[in-house]
């Protein structure tokens, strides 16, 4: 039996991620921060596909949130195989026109949070020779479009690079 950790799991794509996940048997992990819908959506996946489906309600955007998933993903009597970073937003408005803390808070979910758990991840599979990490972008990465764009770029090239770095290590 293999663990899925997905964040932003309650919604959209990371919704699609953890009932894909699910129905091909794995265990799941679901991160986001309303904690009923964590409940109801654990619930739904347990009942449907028969797996173990975990809450970890936390915000990506604190410290605590982030740190309450590093200390998941490190746990090793509790191996995750398979980590989705999904979450992520975008701010209303153009440059200028968003205010610097919800510009600063962007960063931090798409890329403080994306740098840590991929770390704390793959270096838990690395030990295990085995385990995957799939960072969720945007094709806004390629394109100009303000500092979501910016960030989502941020979020290619560094798996990119992560990928490289990692080859031949078991974890992809
Ligand atoms: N939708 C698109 O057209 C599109 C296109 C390209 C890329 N993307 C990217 O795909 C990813 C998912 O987008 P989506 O549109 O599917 O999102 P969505 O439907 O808005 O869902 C976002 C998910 O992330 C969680 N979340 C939001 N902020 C969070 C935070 N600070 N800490 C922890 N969890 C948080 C939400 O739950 P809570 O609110 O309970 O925390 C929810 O589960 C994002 O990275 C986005 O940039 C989206």
């Amino acid at each position: 039996m293999t663990t899925a950790l997905i964040t932003g799991a309650t919604a959209g794509i990371g919704a699609a991620f953890a009932r894909r996940l699910a129905a091909d048997g794995h265990d799941v992990v679901l991160v986001a921060r309303d904690v009923k819908r964590l409940r109801e959506q654990a619930t739904e996946l347990h009942d449907r596909h028969g797996v173990e489906a975990e809450v970890l309600a936390a915000d990506l955007s604190e410290e605590e949130g982030i740190a309450a998933v590093e200390a998941r993903l490190s746990d090793p009597k509790r191996p995750v195989d398979i980590l989705v970073n999904n979450a992520g937003f975008a701010n209303k408005g153009r440059f200028l026109d968003v205010s610097m803390a919800d510009e600063l808070k962007m960063l931090t979910v798409h890329c403080e949070a994306v740098l840590r758990l991929t770390s704390a991840a793959a270096a838990a599979m690395k030990g295990r020779h085995r385990g995957a990490v799939v960072n969720v972008a945007s094709v806004a990465a390629f394109v100009p479009r303000g500092t979501y764009g910016a960030s989502k770029a941020w979020v290619v090239q560094f798996t990119q690079g992560a990928a490289r770095d990692l080859a031949g290590s078991g974890c992809v």
